[in-house]
C-alpha cells in the first residue's frame, strides 16, 4: 500500500495532511510508511546497530511493497540470526541476499527481475573469486510465480512463499547441496509461533517505533487484485500472542506500534469474536506505549466500535487510511468494493464526528476496466469533497489471474497516465495545503531519531508527518511539542517548546 494535497470543504477546517503514511511509495525507500517498489533493508532505518559477528555468514534482506514486507523482513533477519547470520546492509558484503518481493502491480514484479539480473552477475563475479553467494526470492511474487523464478533466473536458488518462512534455515540448508528449491505452501503451522521474537538488543535497534502483524491475508476478492491469492484467506493471531509480542517491544524501548494487515480491521482473535477496539485498548493500558496507530482498513469492516475508539482512545494516533479505490459507485462495484460512494463519504463523517481532527488518506486506482470520464470526475468530486493529507494513486495495473484483468474494456494508456495526473495534482495540492495549515501551530512530536545534521532530531506529528528541530537526542523515544515554523514539501520544521 503513497502522496496527498490538499483543498478545503466549505465551511470545514483544514484537513492536516500527513507525511506520505505507511504505505507504497514507488519511489522512495521505506521510511515507517509503505513503499511499493523501492527496497529497504531491515535495519537501514534504524539507529544503533547490531555490533556484526566476526567471520559470521552475512544477510541482506530488501523488502519492497508493504508494510507487511517490512515486518516479515524482520522477522526473517531474527530467524536467520538465532542461526548464526549477521545482518548486512551491503549487498558486496553479502553471502545471502533475500528479495521479499512485492506483486501488486505488474511494475513492482518486474522490478525483482531486473535486480535479479544485476545478483546474478554479483554472484557469479563472487564465485569466480572463489566466495559462495545465494539468493532467494520470498514475499509476494515468490507465491504467485514459483517455479516460475527460478526458472527465469538461474541464479535463484531458493523461492519462499510468505506463509514459509520458519522454514527459512532448513530449506537454506538443503540448498548447499547445490539444490534449487520452491516452498510456497500455505502452512497449518502456525508461522508467527514458530518465528523466534526479536531480542531486546534487535528490537532497540530498530528504533522507537515498531509493526506487529495482527492479521494477515484477505477475503474481499476485489477484481483487481492479487493479494487474496497470494497471501491467503483472512486469518487473525491471538490477542495474547499480540499483547506479548507488543509488551516485548515496549519493554524493549519502542514507544510506538502500528497494528498492521491486509485487512486490519478484519482482526477478530482466533475465535472470531474480539473486535479491533478491544485489542486497541488493551494496548492502550500498557505503561511505556505513548502511541498506538493500525492499517490497511477496509471500509466494509470499519465498525461504529471502531470508529468510537477514535474518540476513547487517546494514545490512538489521529490518522487513518482507508483506501476508498474509486468515487464512482458504478467502478466501485465492477471492482467488487461491496459498498458505495456515500457509504464511504458517511464513514468520514463519523469518523470526523469521533475525532474532528482526525487526517486521512485512500488508496486511488485509476482507469480500472471501463472507467469513463464521469466515473474518473466521480473521483476527482469525491477527493474535494473529503479532502485528503496525503496521496497514494496508482495506475490500473491488470494482475494474471485476476476478473479484472479478462475485461475487454481495458483503459489505453495515454488516458491512464493523464487521469493520474490529474488525480495526483489534487491530491498532492491537498497534501501540501494540510501540511502549510501546521506552521504556527503547536504539536506533539515522537522523535524517532538523529536528524540528517549535527543537533538536529527528527520524529513524526500525530497524523504521520516528518518533523525535525534542533534538540537533544535524549528526547529520542520522547513526546515533546513543537511549534512549527515551516512546511516543506516532505517535512516540517520548528522548535521545541516543551516535552511533555
Ligand atoms: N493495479 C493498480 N493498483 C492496485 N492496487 C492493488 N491492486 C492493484 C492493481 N492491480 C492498489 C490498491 C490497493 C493498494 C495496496 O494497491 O489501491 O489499495
Ligand atoms: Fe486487495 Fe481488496 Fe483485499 Fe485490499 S481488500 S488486499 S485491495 S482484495
Amino acid at each position: 500500500m503513497a502522496r496527498y494535497r490538499t483543498e478545503f470543504l466549505p465551511g470545514s477546517q483544514p484537513r492536516l495532511p500527513p507525511h506520505p503514511p505507511a504505505h507504497y511509495d514507488d519511489s522512495r525507500p521505506f521510511t515507517g510508511a509503505l513503499t511499493i517498489s523501492s527496497p529497504t533493508t531491515a535495519l537501514a532505518d534504524a539507529a544503533p546497530q547490531e555490533p556484526e559477528r566476526p567471520n559470521s555468514p552475512r544477510v541482506l534482506v530488501k523488502s519492497y511493497g508493504c508494510q507487511m514486507n517490512v515486518y516479515d523482513a524482520a522477522r526473517m533477519t531474527d530467524l536467520l540470526g538465532g542461526e548464526g547470520w549477521s545482518e548486512t546492509t551491503r549487498e558486496d558484503d553479502a553471502d545471502l541476499v533475500i528479495l521479499n518481493t512485492c506483486h501488486i502491480r505488474e511494475k513492482a514484479a518486474e522490478k525483482i527481475y531486473s535486480e535479479l539480473g544485476k545478483l546474478a552477475v554479483t554472484k557469479r563475479e563472487r564465485a569466480e573469486a572463489g566466495r559462495d553467494m545465494k539468493i532467494v526470492v520470498a514475499g509476494c511474487v515468490a507465491q504467485a510465480e514459483g517455479e516460475e523464478v527460478l526458472r527465469r533466473q538461474r541464479a535463484v536458488d531458493l523461492v519462499v512463499g510468505p506463509q514459509s518462512y520458519h522454514r527459512l534455515p532448513a530449506l537454506l540448508k538443503q540448498t548447499n547441496s547445490g539444490a534449487r528449491l520452491t516452498d510456497t505452501e500455505f502452512s497449518v503451522e502456525d508461522k508467527f509461533r514458530a518465528l523466534p521474537q526479536p531480542s531486546r538488543e534487535q528490537i532497540a535497534a530498530r528504533g522507537v517505533t515498531a509493526f506487529v502483524t495482527v492479521q494477515e491475508g484477505c477475503d474481499k476478492f476485489c477484481t483487481f487484485c492479487v493479494v487474496p491469492y497470494t497471501r491467503g484467506a483472512e486469518v487473525s493471531r491471538s490477542l495474547a500472542d499480540i499483547v506479548a509480542e507488543t509488551q516485548r517491544l515496549v519493554d524493549a524501548g519502542v514507544r510506538e506500534i502500528t497494528l498492521i494487515g491486509q485487512n486490519v480491521n478484519a482482526w477478530r482473535g482466533v475465535d472470531q469474536t474480539d473486535a479491533l477496539e478491544a485489542l486497541m485498548a488493551r494496548l492502550s493500558g500498557m505503561p511505556g506505549l505513548l502511541r498506538l496507530r493500525y492499517t490497511t482498513s477496509h471500509p466494509i469492516d470499519m465498525t461504529q466500535g471502531l470508529i468510537d475508539a477514535h474518540a476513547a482512545l487517546p494514545k490512538l494516533m489521529p490518522y487513518m487510511h482507508l483506501p476508498v479505490q474509486s468515487g464512482s459507485d458504478r467502478i466501485l462495484k465492477a471492482m467488487n468494493r461491496r459498498h458505495g460512494r456515500d457509504a464511504y463519504i458517511d464513514i468520514i463523517a463519523r469518523l470526523r464526528r469521533a475525532r474532528p481532527d482526525i487526517a486521512l488518506s485512500s488508496d486511488f486506482i485509476v482507469g480500472f476496466p471501463g472507467e469513463t470520464d464521469a466515473d474518473f470526475e466521480d473521483t476527482m468530486q469525491l477527493i474535494r469533497e473529503v479532502g485528503f493529507a496525503a496521496n497514494f494513486a496508482f495506475k490500473y495495473s491488470p494482475r494474471p489471474g485476476t476478473p479484472g484483468a479478462e475485461r475487454d474494456d481495458q483503459i489505453d494508456e495515454e488516458v491512464k497516465r493523464e487521469r493520474l495526473a490529474a488525480l495526483q495534482a489534487l491530491l498532492e495540492a491537498q497534501r501540501q495545503t494540510f501540511n502549510g495549515a501546521m506552521v504556527g501551530r503547536k504539536i506533539d512530536v515522537l522523535f524517532e531519531k538523529a536528524g540528517r545534521h549535527p543537533g538536529q532530531i527528527g520524529g513524526k506529528s500525530p497524523y504521520l508527518q516528518a518533523v525535525h528541530v534542533d534538540g537533544p537526542e535524549s528526547l529520542i523515544g520522547r513526546v515533546a511539542k513543537v511549534r512549527v515554523d515551516s512546511a516543506g514539501p516532505n517535512s516540517l520544521a520548528g522548535v521545541l517548546v516543551e516535552e511533555i
